[in-house]
């Protein structure tokens, strides 16, 4: 047991007070404008600027990559804290780019709780859908901020409707909004039973709005909005008070109903008393779905979530992200690598140190450490100052776009080889082997298109290695596992190809669903998994797996 561990009461109040989340949305919700917002209201630790870094980089994959080369910006946004009243608040980043990566999963393994952004006028869109079922599956708890209310769009019953059939969630609207789009005045909140009316000051949401409170018979109310809609609006209320959804925190925690609310990131109408009501319902890390501890256990414990090499291209460093689950962190302690049983100092990097406005000294469960790694970490490991704890459920994903490797000079095979195998531990991509070729000519396998870019860009400015990366049509990476596989027997078809992956666990890439379901019937005796054997892991996420 290591000495110098935080009393008992300063791990509870310091856990109650966090709030840990992630914003899943579709590109251009407004998920970098809302996050602009959320960070005027507390001096955040990183820098904000950060973020406008990312506006620059939205969806373009070439855009994207320039941004990775002012390596700083990465580092700053992976995640951003800061403090509001008593709470302390961490907001994860999820890539922002249009293209999917398993980056995005993992970050949500380290969340408490999800905002869902969705556009008034769009509603619910693909992306939104895909990483919605992501929080559900893991029961996530999500809230729902309509944005864009500024502008012309659906109706506010409309969209409940929509999360209700299609995302099957119950909704409890947290407020309402006044008026619509230029005429979008300020919203009734439920819960306090309070009109806010938003005050304009013509800075375009810049800066922190006034609110005026008052009540719903408010003669100013109605003469805003005109006798009629004046009237919409209490019957509306009205309807929601008999009809709807009562509030069920537990339910809010299980993640079955979702608080809505209706604002405007861009004027920033709404998103302080979203940010109250956010903190206020949220659970803190002790409520978490994801303890693989008690947080508030003395002894240090976390968890890697995501690595990242080479962010600073004069020190080529690694950084592991992990997020504590218990304890106290303090700068440089030493804590065990429960895998290998291994003593290693959790260092800071200077770098990054230097780059950041306040450094930060302790962390407690629900932060995020972003640490130098020697090379030692893999994602879900588990870091721990007193007894083992297990393994946290990151989600794993069977790839679903495959290529081969095609270098175009052979001399720099070697550098390859080590670029495949430091990406492959970070993450970015998975790497396999063809049986008959030994180390020549890898596959490389993905589960988002998005990601070969950034492997044939890093490959080419981090290891300099110029590669093709040559398509195969294969749709389902299947591991085999059972009685009697016989390799050749399926290299002869040309509906599958044959693989071994890096511990050299025989997989089989299936051109489509035909070709998996016909050797399920030809191999009755083997089994055609999605994930090594005997790991946890989910299905494929875009074919008829489980979403
Ligand atoms: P993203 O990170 O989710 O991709 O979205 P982002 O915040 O970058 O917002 C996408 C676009 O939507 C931006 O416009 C942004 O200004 C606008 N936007 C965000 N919130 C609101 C809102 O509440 N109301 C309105 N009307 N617009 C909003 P853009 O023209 O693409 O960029 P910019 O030139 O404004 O930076």
């Amino acid at each position: 047991m290591s000495t110098d561990l935080p009393s008992q009461k300063v791990l509870d109040t310091e856990v109650d007070r966090r709030r840990t989340f992630a914003i899943i949305s579709h590109p251009d919700a407004g998920k970098t404008t809302l996050t602009e917002k959320l960070l005027l209201y507390g001096g955040a630790i990183h820098l904000a600027g950060s973020v406008k870094g990312r506006r620059a980089a939205r969806h373009a994959v070439s855009d994207w990559m320039e941004l990775e080369k002012q390596r700083g910006i990465s580092i700053t946004s992976s995640v951003l804290q800061f403090e509001y009243l008593d709470s302390k608040v961490n907001l994860l980043d999820t890539p922002g780019h249009a293209d999917f990566s398993e980056d995005t999963y993992r970050t949500l393994a380290a969340a408490d709780s999800a905002v869902m952004l969705i556009d008034v006028a769009k509603g619910v869109e693909p992306q939104t859908e895909k990483l919605f079922k992501v929080c559900r599956m893991r029961k996530l708890p999500i809230f729902t901020f309509v944005n864009k209310c500024d502008r012309h769009g659906r109706s506010p019953l409309e969209l409940m409707e929509e999360l209700e059939n299609l995302l099957k969630i119950q909704t409890f609207p947290v407020n309402w909004p006044i008026g619509e789009g230029k005429e979008f005045k300020g919203v009734y909140d439920r819960i306090r039973e309070k009109v806010l009316i938003f005050d304009s000051d013509g800075s375009h949401g810049e800066s922190v709005v006034d609110i005026d409170e008052t009540s719903l018979d408010d003669p100013r109310l109605k003469s805003m909005l005109g006798q009629q809609k004046y009237e919409n609006l209490l019957e509306e209320l009205e309807l929601l008070d008999m009809a709807g959804e009562p509030l069920d925190l537990e339910k809010v925690l299980n993640g079955e109903l979702t608080p809505m609310f209706f604002g405007s990131a861009m004027t920033n109408f709404g998103v302080q008393p979203f940010l109250e009501h956010f903190i206020d319902m949220a659970p803190s890390p002790k409520k978490s779905h994801i303890n693989i501890v008690d947080p508030t256990e003395q002894e240090f414990s976390a968890f890697v979530f995501k690595i990242q090499a080479n962010m600073n291209s004069a020190h080529r460093d690694r950084l592991a992200f992990m997020r504590v689950t218990s304890g106290r962190y303090t700068r440089d302690m030493p804590a065990k690598l429960v895998r290998s049983n291994r003593q290693i100092k959790l260092a800071y990097p200077q770098g990054f140190m230097a780059d950041s406005r306040t450094s930060l000294e302790e962390a407690y469960a629900g932060d995020i450490l972003g640490l130098y790694d020697p090379g030692v970490f893999r994602i879900g490991d588990t870091i721990s100052t007193g007894a083992n704890i297990p393994s946290p459920d990151i989600p794993r994903f069977s790839p679903e776009h495959f290529a081969v490797v095609e270098i175009k000079d052979a001399l720099k095979r070697k550098q390859l080889v080590k670029g495949l195998d430091q990406l492959s531990e970070e993450g970015t991509i998975q790497v396999f082997r063809q049986p008959t070729l030994g180390d020549m000519d890898a596959v490389v396998g993905a589960v988002g298109i998005l990601q070969f870019e950034v492997l044939k860009f890093r490959l080419e400015h981090e290891y300099n290695v110029k590669v093709h990366l040559r398509t195969l049509g294969f749709q389902h990476a299947r591991w085999v596992d059972g009685e009697g596989y016989d390799e050749r027997a399926f290299e002869r078809a040309d509906y599958c190809k044959v693989l071994r992956d890096r511990d050299d666990l025989p997989i089989i890439l299936f051109r489509n669903d035909w070709a998996l379901h016909y050797c399920r019937g030809q191999y009755p005796k083997l089994q055609f998994l999605p994930n090594p054997p005997g790991t946890a892991g989910l299905a494929e996420l875009h074919g008829s797996g489980w979403i």
